[in-house]
C-alpha cells in the first residue's frame, strides 16, 4: 500500500484536461474526465512518451508520440502499438486537495 499525497488543488485542473505532477520523484499525470479525477504514469508503454502532452478524448489520452491510446480510467492500453497498459494510481480528493496514492 503506498500513501496518498497532495498532488495538486482541484479547481487546478478543469474537466477535459490534465496536468504534470512530480511526486516523490516520479512523474504522474492527473486527469479530470468530467470531474472525477485519475492519474497514470507520464510514459506510454511503448516507448515512455510524454502522455501529460497527450490529447484527451473523453475517457482516451493519446500518445503524442506514435499515438497509442490509453483509458484514463483504468490505464488500460486501447491501441497500437503500446501493448501494455500504463501504471495507474489511486485518487482521492480532501476537501480541495486532489491526492494520489503513490
Ligand atoms: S511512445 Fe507512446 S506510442 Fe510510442
Amino acid at each position: 500500500m503506498g500513501e496518498f499525497v497532495k498532488a495538486a488543488s482541484a479547481s487546478e485542473i478543469a474537466p477535459g484536461q490534465s496536468r504534470l505532477v512530480i511526486l516523490n520523484g516520479k512523474e504522474i499525470v492527473l486527469f479530470n474526465i468530467d470531474g472525477e479525477f485519475f492519474a497514470l504514469d507520464n510514459a506510454c508503454t511503448h516507448e515512455e512518451g510524454p502522455l501529460a502532452e497527450g490529447a484527451v478524448a473523453g475517457h482516451e489520452v493519446t500518445c503524442p508520440w506514435h499515438g497509442a491510446k490509453f483509458d484514463i480510467r483504468t490505464g488500460e492500453v486501447l491501441c497500437d502499438p503500446a501493448y501494455e497498459a500504463v501504471a495507474r494510481h489511486n485518487v482521492r480528493v480532501t476537501g480541495s486537495d486532489i491526492e494520489v496514492e503513490i
